[in-house]
């Protein structure tokens, strides 16, 4: 079984975003399940939700290490960017209904998040930690997560 775990490890030090996070790697573990059990449809169904899901997260994360000043905030952007793109090509493996390519696809998309979101996203955890802000998101939209709802 496909299976991916949040670990402490991975912490950006503010719960919102580390929520948010969190709620990407559930639902990655959800197209791990589907893609196992060779549904693909709904593989599809949840990598789209993955999308908007990671979409909406990247959008409150900019606003957010824009408004506190965050100095690295274009490398940060191209981050997502590259994110978005390894999305379509994840959407394009899907359509081979092959599961251990899609398989394949989901390690590499892991890696991905852990090695490159989530190590830049370490880098303005820092950023914060070293300035004591403690950012603000009351006036921040909530979330709405299509793949998730309250009891997951
Ligand atoms: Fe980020
Ligand atoms: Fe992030």
């Amino acid at each position: 079984m496909w299976r991916f775990d949040w670990t402490e490890a991975m912490s950006v030090a503010i719960e919102e975003l580390d929520e948010d996070h969190k709620r990407s790697v559930r639902i990655m573990n959800l197209i791990g399940a589907a893609a196992s059990a060779a549904d693909f449809s709904n593989a599809e169904k949840m990598r789209d939700a993955l999308a908007i899901d990671l979409a909406q997260h990247f959008r409150r994360e900019e606003r957010i290490l824009a408004r506190y000043g965050y100095p690295r905030l274009k490398t940060h952007i191209l981050g997502h960017r590259a994110a978005n793109d390894e999305l379509q090509k994840f959407a394009q493996v899907i359509k081979t209904r092959n599961v251990i390519a899609i398989l394949g696809a989901l390690d590499d998309l892991r890696l991905f998040f852990v090695e490159r979101l989530i190590i830049d996203d370490i880098d303005y955890k820092w950023f914060f930690l070293d300035r004591r802000i403690v950012p603000e998101f009351s006036d921040e939209p909530a979330v709405e997560s299509p793949a998730l709802d309250s009891r997951d």
